[in-house]
């Protein structure tokens, strides 16, 4: 069965499915996308993504190509074409095809992209398996609660970790404090046991796995603290993990070689990767 991506009003085969060489996301890489994890034919935290595309949208003056109600529409049919009961959707929003000029069009002609993708399904035990993680300096621009799709300084560092044989990297600012991972959150468990992650402010994504850990989290009696953590901290730390839409909840067993804690998956870390696998469960019940 071949795949079928939407592009701009069309259902298409997703091998010769294209945009204009004169598309803003193309040259400007002046767009914002979304990807919706999809357990057992349910979209997970659906909701979420799409407050967070309203307000990466607005943060840019970029239309809604259709009706949040249409695009729900154009996403359930693509899943549906494709018949997919677990994988992902991936949407993308541009400000459209105009003559090259850096400044926006007179006109809004935004340009919609949705696909999909299967993955294998949710697996707790797969899902478990610690990964290493490296530490490369903060590149990127200042705006990084934007969900853009500017990941050039993202993927030059994702590269650096693959090269290094690990599965992320975390960006570190002059001041010593880690960010976020470059498709990913980062998350520790102090030295003093206390569950962290950065606080949300314009220095990284907020992540909609994210924002479900919390809820997840509050809902098990399991505080948490929102602040910025250092390398240093990371390093002494007793556990450390990733959260994304792709990677759940994710333990981190090295930092740039050095082992967290006592090298393998913690208990928290554990803990909430099942938790999170129960959140999923509940949206595809
Ligand atoms: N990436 N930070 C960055 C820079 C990200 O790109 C992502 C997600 C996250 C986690 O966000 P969420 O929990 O909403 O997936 C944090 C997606 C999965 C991607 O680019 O493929």
């Amino acid at each position: 069965m071949s795949r079928i991506a939407y592009v701009n009003g069309q259902y298409e085969h997703h091998l010769t499915a294209a945009v204009h060489i004169e598309d803003r996301g193309y040259q400007f890489s002046d767009g914002v996308y979304e990807v919706i994890a999809i357990h057992r034919g349910k979209l997970i935290d659906m909701a979420g993504h799409m407050t967070r595309l309203t307000r990466s949208l607005d943060e840019l003056e970029i239309a809604w190509p259709v009706s949040p109600r249409a695009l729900d529409v154009i996403i359930r049919e693509v899943i549906r074409r494709n018949r997919i009961r677990d994988g992902i959707v991936y949407m993308q929003i541009t400000r459209g095809v105009a003559p090259r000029n850096h400044a926006f069009p007179p006109h809004h002609n935004s340009a919609l992209v949705v696909t999909a993708k299967r993955f294998p399904p949710f697996d707790f035990d797969a899902a478990n398996k610690g990964v290493g993680v490296i530490t490369t300096p903060e590149i990127r621009w200042q705006r990084r609660d934007i969900k853009t799709v500017s990941l050039l300084g993202n993927c030059l560092a994702k590269e650096q970790a693959i090269r290094a044989g690990c599965y992320e990297a975390w960006f570190v600012e002059d001041d010593g404090n880690i960010t976020e991972g470059t498709s990913s959150n980062a998350w520790i468990v102090s030295a003093d046991g206390d569950l962290v992650t950065r606080d949300a402010s314009n220095a990284i994504l907020n992540g909609i796995t994210r924002l479900s850990i919390m809820k997840v989290a509050r809902e098990h009696g399991i505080e948490f603290t929102e602040r910025a953590f250092s390398v240093d901290e990371a390093k002494m730390a007793r556990e450390a993990f990733v959260s994304s839409t792709t990677s759940f909840v994710k333990p981190v067993l090295t930092i740039d070689g050095d082992p967290v804690g006592d090298g393998t998956v913690g208990p928290l870390s554990a803990k909430l990767l099942a938790f999170f696998g129960e959140h999923m469960k509940a949206q595809s019940a």
